[in-house]
């Protein structure tokens, strides 16, 4: 299922991501912002778990989330969405897992994975700014499958109906969570409109 989380604060933040002006500072403050607000529609069904407190006045049954949600940002790009998440769920897991498109075949290359044990039982969300082929979130996603997992929820910012389509066929299972469905890609593999390449765009090495 796609979920389009395009709450008015998401979309003013995007348009700055989206502008080729805006500087390494501003667009990663913004892209965490972003992130940190499509927390809320992305945690809407995280499992909580009861607990016994005191409260000034009496015994009370309440709630706190059960500690099993991990994030898995896609090396770099994803790295930006992190805090903006562990802000709101401060007890998430962290994996992370290494993928890089070849320039010349798009094709997603691993080159990195160190995952939290526990991923079987775990709510999971696999994060990365953009969604183009799909290549690097379907791989992502095959990975974690095989280390057990059942629970995924991809949570991408800006997406390609190519890469949408590959996700529903690839995973069927997983639910995508974009801010911006865009128009199409380009021949060689960048979102139009988009806003460029998410990692340099974070880490100053345009
Ligand atoms: C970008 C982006 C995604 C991938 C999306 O990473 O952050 O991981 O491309 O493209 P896809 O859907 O066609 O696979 P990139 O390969 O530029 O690596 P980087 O994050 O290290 O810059
Ligand atoms: N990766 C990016 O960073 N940007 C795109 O537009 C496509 C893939």
């Amino acid at each position: 299922m796609l979920i389009l989380t395009d709450h008015p604060l998401i979309k003013h933040k995007l348009t700055k991501i989206r502008r080729s002006d805006t500087c390494t500072k501003d667009f990663r403050e913004a892209l965490g912002e972003i992130a940190g607000l499509m927390a809320y529609e992305i945690s809407r069904d995280i499992p909580l778990k009861e607990v016994v407190i005191n409260t000034p006045l009496e015994k009370c049954t309440t709630y706190e989330v059960a500690e099993d949600v991990v994030l898995v940002p896609i090396l770099r790009a994803g790295l930006g969405m992190v805090n903006g998440i562990t802000n709101l769920i401060p007890t998430a897991k962290i994996g992370h897992v290494g993928m890089y498109r070849d320039h010349d075949t798009l094709e997603p290359q691993n080159y990195y994975a160190k995952l939290p044990p526990g991923l079987p039982n775990a709510v999971i969300m696999v994060l990365d700014p953009m969604l183009a082929t799909g290549g690097s979130a379907s791989a992502t996603i095959t990975q974690l499958k095989k280390c057990g997992a059942k629970t995924i929820k991809l949570v991408a910012i800006v997406g390609a109906p190519e890469g949408v389509k590959k996700i529903e066929n690839d995973h069927p299972d997983v639910d995508i969570y974009l801010s911006a469905l865009d128009r199409k890609l380009n021949e060689i593999g960048y979102i139009l409109p988009g806003l460029g390449d998410a990692g340099d765009r974070i880490f100053g090495t345009l």
